[in-house]
């Protein structure tokens, strides 16, 4: 059997009891863990000089991570990556900004570590590389020599083509996507928005079976939207329910209903505007003051960007206005914690609450909800308040879901949810508990791997012709 390299930029953390905060490294290590396999990428550590990988096992795990030096990681990660690709791959494009500098040490660190990487490949390894870090990944392995299986899963967004179009090396980045064997997106929309590009721009064209030829190559491009282990979870939450942090947050609630939110700290979450939405419910519904508290959990994430420093600033402003504004010596509106929780806590909290609330302004996917409503106890289960714009809304049916830039909408939906009737939030439930087990991690995995399996024989059978 072909081994699994797994490539990105961000890798889980090797130590137990260090949660890692990030639907990649999450999805990641669950799907790996199974099958096996190496994970290759940044080490997280800024080291003097890019050095070799250092290698170490887990299980049946090895990891394979570099350290980057202070200037790639300004131009490659802080910049290219956080401050041009991803504002703009989640529509915000005011907050975008591009440096060809940066631009050029993105590229230089991709040349880096596939040059490392190929030192470690084997003929028949299989490629994965995952997210926008990496868009240019299999061209560098290409021009390497490489000839493995080379597959692409990005987890964030893709934009229509006039808000890519905003990334000024647009066309550069297309190209080089379209050295992979195989191209995945979260969504069908996302895939449509990669589509559109290539045809709309006559790069290529699209034939049966999701195959697209552009650029000299033939790959196939298709949605698998990122799953959980629903069962897994379940359990999770419910060994947990006894544990001391879940326990002090009930006994703290005394009885009062928790809305519950869990999300890196980024301006993509639609943090700001929930406050205010949550805001706006207790303006609307006096009776439900001082019996329900909003608990968001948000732990700081790329805190040297300057646009993640402004959203920690002005949330931290959001919440002490609101609390200054309704807060009674027994009751605090908004409990705000900027910290990590190990994750299996993480489920537990989620199913003592009876809300989650899980409004981005854009999302490739979003696991916590699908997490949020594995957790619940199907007997007496929570409700979900979604936006429109998270990937997951897709495939959640039973979720309340709302537009994140409407906020009397989110205002009446946790009005909604908070009263609303046990069987209605049965049914809800097991609307979605259905095909979270049927599109689970695994299947994410083994479709994306099945493709990239037929599509690398046909393109080796090509050559060789
Ligand atoms: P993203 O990938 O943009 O961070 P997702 O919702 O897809 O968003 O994935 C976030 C993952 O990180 C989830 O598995 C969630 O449980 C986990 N997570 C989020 N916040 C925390 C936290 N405070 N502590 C631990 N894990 C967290
Ligand atoms: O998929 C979303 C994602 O950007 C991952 O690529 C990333 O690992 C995670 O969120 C957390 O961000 P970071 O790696 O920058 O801490």
């Amino acid at each position: 059997m072909s081994r699994l390299i797994v490539v990105s930029n961000r890798v889980a953390p090797t130590q137990e009891g260090r949660p890692a905060a990030g639907g990649l490294a999450i999805g990641v290590l669950d799907a790996l863990k199974e099958t096996g396999g190496v994970w290759f990428g940044w080490s997280g550590e800024i080291v003097g000089e890019a050095g070799e990988p250092v290698i170490e096992k887990h299980g049946n795990v090895t990891y394979a991570t570099v350290g980057l030096s202070r200037r790639d990681y300004d131009q490659y990660y802080r910049g290219f990556s956080n401050a041009t690709l991803w504002p703009a791959f989640h529509y915000r494009t005011d907050l975008a900004r591009y440096d060809r500098q940066e631009y050029a040490g993105y590229l230089r660190v991709n040349a880096m570590l596939a040059k490392q990487l190929k030192a470690l490949l084997k003929p028949d390894d299989i490629i994965w590389v995952h997210d926008y870090h990496l868009l240019p990944f299999a061209q560098c392995l290409r021009e390497l020599g490489v000839a493995n299986p080379i597959g692409f899963f990005l987890h964030i967004p893709f934009p229509v083509p006039e808000m890519l179009r905003t990334v000024p090396p647009h066309e550069e980045l297309v190209t080089g996507m379209c050295a992979y064997d195989v191209l995945g997106f979260q969504t069908d929309a996302d895939r449509q928005s990669f589509v559109d590009y290539i045809e709309r721009g006559h790069f290529g064209h699209v034939s049966e079976g999701g195959m697209v030829h552009a650029h000299g190559h033939m790959f196939k491009v298709a949605a698998y939207p990122i799953g959980v282990y629903p069962d897994a979870i379940a359990q999770a939450a419910q060994q947990f329910s006894d544990r001391k942090p879940v326990r002090a947050l009930r006994e703290a609630m005394r009885g009062r209903r928790v809305i519950m939110s869990v999300d890196r700290l980024d301006y993509s979450k639609g943090l700001v505007e929930r406050f205010q939405a949550f805001e706006r419910f207790l303006l609307n519904a006096p009776g439900w003051h001082g019996r329900v508290s909003l608990v968001q959990v948000a732990p700081p994430t790329r805190s040297d960007v300057q646009t993640y420093q402004r959203i920690r600033q002005t949330l931290e402003g959001e919440a002490g206005r609101i609390n200054g504004r309704f807060a009674q010596l027994d009751w605090t509106p908004i409990q705000y914690l900027n910290r990590k929780y190990e994750r299996n806590l993480l489920m537990a909290l989620f199913r003592m609450s009876q809300v989650g609330y899980v409004t981005p302004l854009r999302d490739g996917m979003n696991l916590v909800a699908k997490e949020y409503i594995a957790s619940q106890d199907p007997a007496d289960p929570g409700v979900l308040v979604l936006s429109q714009f998270a990937g997951a809304a897709e495939q959640l049916p039973g979720a309340l879901v709302v537009n994140p830039f409407d906020l009397s909408q989110m205002a009446e939906a946790l009005e909604r949810a908070l009263s609303m009737p046990l069987e209605e939030r049965q049914a809800r439930h097991a609307d979605m508990m259905g095909p979270l087990r049927e599109m689970d991690l695994s299947k994410w995995r083994d479709a994306f791997l099945a493709d990239l399996g037929h599509v690398a024989t046909a393109a080796t059978v090509t050559r060789n012709a």
